[in-house]
């Protein structure tokens, strides 16, 4: 059968437990050709590169990338080397423009957040003005880079059968920038009226506020790169933590998948990290991938385990990260 090549980058910390767990559980639905790849503060440490070129390169020959979590070093840490963010790096390489994050409880709660993920503060043009002692850094909102995300949120609603499209941005304050995100996304809602599909917009600062009020009210949500940072961790506050939300970060082609968590060093290398959030992001991977039958199976066991409360202690059960894969596979067998 084909054996789509994945590019394994398991990173820092808990990245290091929750991406051999979740192949464990994607050897039971399908055979991938696995390469492993280097990136994170370990490897800059062994040589001296956060993402070597190899691992870009790999990553570029690959059908798909799973990508763990890596720490970012303090600056008193590096002692002035250059460091460069491994997940940044591969965001634009890649040109993985938009960034998908699901939140979802497994009873009602299910929305979607849409996020750019090449522009807004995330191009890091900072810099220091000596001569008026300012810190100062570029807010880029592109035409072409808001035109791909919007018409990617909405393309996103009407495959998923999604039914209402929220902007969130903060154009009473950001009328360049924001206003111009706005003006885009209500153009092309017009266009998208013809398939059901409704649409509004909300100040971020509202949106932080429904979020925890009434989360229902949201459908698919589309938003700029550091605003759906933000909002993306809050909307996982609301089922249990980050051990429970998975991303998929897409280009033209090439999709990498991983979990919205980092490294957590608070509980790294005890083996009690939440594998839930990296093995839904798997299957996101697998919807890509076009193996959505696949991906479904894997979805309806992580389910199970959860509602019937084979939890980490992040959830607050006693289980260890490979007892809930284990139940996870036990009823990934049950269903196939
Ligand atoms: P974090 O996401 O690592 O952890 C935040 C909190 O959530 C911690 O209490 C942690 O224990 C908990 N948590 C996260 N994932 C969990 C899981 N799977 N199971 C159980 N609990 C979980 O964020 P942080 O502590 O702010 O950052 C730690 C490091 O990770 C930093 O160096 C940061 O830069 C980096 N980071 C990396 C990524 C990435 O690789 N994509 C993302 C976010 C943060
Ligand atoms: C995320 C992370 C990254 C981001 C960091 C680690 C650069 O927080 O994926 O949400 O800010 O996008
Ligand atoms: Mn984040």
């Amino acid at each position: 059968g084909y054996m789509p090549k994945i590019c394994v980058i398991t990173g820092d910390g808990i990245g290091k437990e929750v991406v051999p767990e979740t192949l464990r559980v994607l050897n039971e639905v399908h055979d991938f050709e696995y390469i492993e790849a280097h990136a994170g503060y370990e490897c800059f440490k062994r040589c001296g590169e956060s993402i070597p070129e190899s691992t870009i390169q790999t990553a570029k020959n690959s059908d798909s990338i799973l990508f763990g979590s890596v720490t970012t070093p303090k600056p008193t840490e590096l002692k002035n080397k250059p460091y460069r963010s491994p997940i940044l790096t591969l965001r634009q390489e890649l040109d993985l423009y938009a960034n998908i994050r699901p939140t979802y409880n497994f009873k009602d709660l299910d929305f979607v957040i849409i996020r750019e993920n090449t522009e807004c503060l995330y191009v890091k043009r900072e810099y220091y003005d000596e001569i008026n002692e300012v810190a100062i850094a570029e807010r880029i909102i592109s035409k072409k880079g808001s035109e791909r995300i919007i018409k990617f949120a909405f393309e996103y609603a009407r495959l998923n059968n999604r039914k209402k499209v929220s902007c969130i941005h903060k154009a009473n304050v950001l009328r360049v920038t924001d206003g111009l995100f706005l003006e885009i996304f209500e153009k092309i809602a017009k266009l998208y009226e013809n398939f059901g599909i409704s649409s509004n917009d909300y100040l971020i600062d509202a949106t932080a506020m429904y979020l925890i009020k009434n989360p229902y009210m949201f459908d698919v949500m589309v938003t700029t790169n550091l605003f759906g940072d933000i909002l993306s961790d809050e909307a996982a506050g609301l089922i249990g933590g980050l051990g429970m939300s998975p991303s998929a970060n897409i280009g033209d082609n090439l999709g990498l998948f991983e979990p919205v968590h980092g490294s957590a060093p608070d509980i790294a290398g005890k083996g009690i990290s939440n594998p839930i959030a990296t093995i839904l992001s798997a299957s996101m991977m697998l919807d890509h991938l076009k193996m959505n039958k696949k991906a479904e199976i894997i979805r309806n066991a992580v389910k199970k385990t959860i509602n019937n409360g084979y939890l980490t202690p992040d959830l607050g059960g006693s289980l260890k990260t490979s007892e809930v894969v284990n139940k996870v596979i036990e009823f990934i067998r049950d269903e196939i």
